[in-house]
């Protein structure tokens, strides 16, 4: 019989406590992944129990209340701190979520902050996204054209055809919606998963875009598009409430339309 056997680093052991200041009387602990892979040492999950009326709102302001007053030494990425950015994707509560737009008010009992799932992780909440953003590139993100612009104005859309970006745009590349998929969890070398897959419908669906049978060859692949079995993880988990399912079902369409 098969034997299967976790390396030697992924089992989790249990970490540092920090307690806050006596007095406090609006406590929540925050259970936070920690690995150093410099350290050689195991990942752990140190506790933080924190003072809530000295910090902000959101789960990402804890974190950065953590790393300010408490413990220096815990990574995590964040930028914008208002869901533009897409820097803060992590786990929260079992969910893929932003931080910086995650109450922690919502969040019931502790509050278990770990690195977004089935990445390899940089350190503590910083997931390797070096993969993620190579098969961004492999869409070829940016209009493709043939024939010269117009000579006396830019590439132009009527209203229609730029509606037909909305739910699309928005997208900031979180990759919430990727690793909440199984299928990107077992064939991400080859699987190009739901965030780029909705990138390479955005191009798809622009008019101005002069590529489309191209882009649409690209695709026709059994594992760049076809490992999506409409799972819905990442519909249901994507923090900017787009739909990436839908976008991957409206290539197999297209798809299927042109052999008609
Ligand atoms: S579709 Fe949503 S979850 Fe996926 S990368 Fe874009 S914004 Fe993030
Ligand atoms: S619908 Fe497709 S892309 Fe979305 S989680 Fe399911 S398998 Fe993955
Ligand atoms: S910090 Fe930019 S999305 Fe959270």
């Amino acid at each position: 019989m098969a034997q299967f056997r976790l390396p030697k680093n992924s089992k989790i052991k249990p970490g540092k406590t920090y307690s806050s200041a006596d007095g406090a009387n609006n406590k929540k602990t925050f259970r936070v992944y920690r690995w150093d892979p410099d350290s050689g040492e195991n990942p752990r999950i140190d506790s933080y129990e924190i003072d809530l009326d000295k910090c902000g709102p959101m789960v990402l302001d804890a974190l950065i209340y953590i790393k300010n007053e408490i413990d220096p030494t815990l990574a995590f990425r964040r930028s914008c701190r208002e869901g533009i950015c897409g820097s803060c994707a992590m786990n929260v509560a079992g969910t893929n979520t932003l931080a910086c737009i995650n109450d922690i008010a919502d969040v019931k009992g502790d509050v278990k902050v770990y690195p977004l799932p089935h990445l390899e992780v940089s350190k503590d909440l910083i997931p390797d996204l070096e993969h993620f953003y190579a098969q961004y590139a492999s869409i070829k993100p940016w209009i493709q054209t043939h024939t010269p612009p117009p000579p006396d104005s830019e590439r132009l859309q009527s209203k229609q055809e730029r509606n037909a970006l909305d739910g699309l745009y928005e997208c900031i590349l979180c990759a919430c919606c990727s690793t909440a998929c199984p299928s990107y969890w077992w064939n991400s070398d080859r699987y190009l998963g739901p965030a780029i897959l909705l990138q390479a419908y955005r191009w798809i669906v622009d008019s101005r875009d002069e590529n489309t049978g191209e882009r649409l060859d690209d695709l026709e692949d059994p594992f760049k598009l076809y490992r999506c079995h409409t799972i819905m993880n990442c519909t249901n988990t994507c923090p900017k409430n787009l739909n990436p399912a839908k976008s991957i079902a409206e290539i197999k369409k297209l798809l299927v339309a042109r052999t008609m």
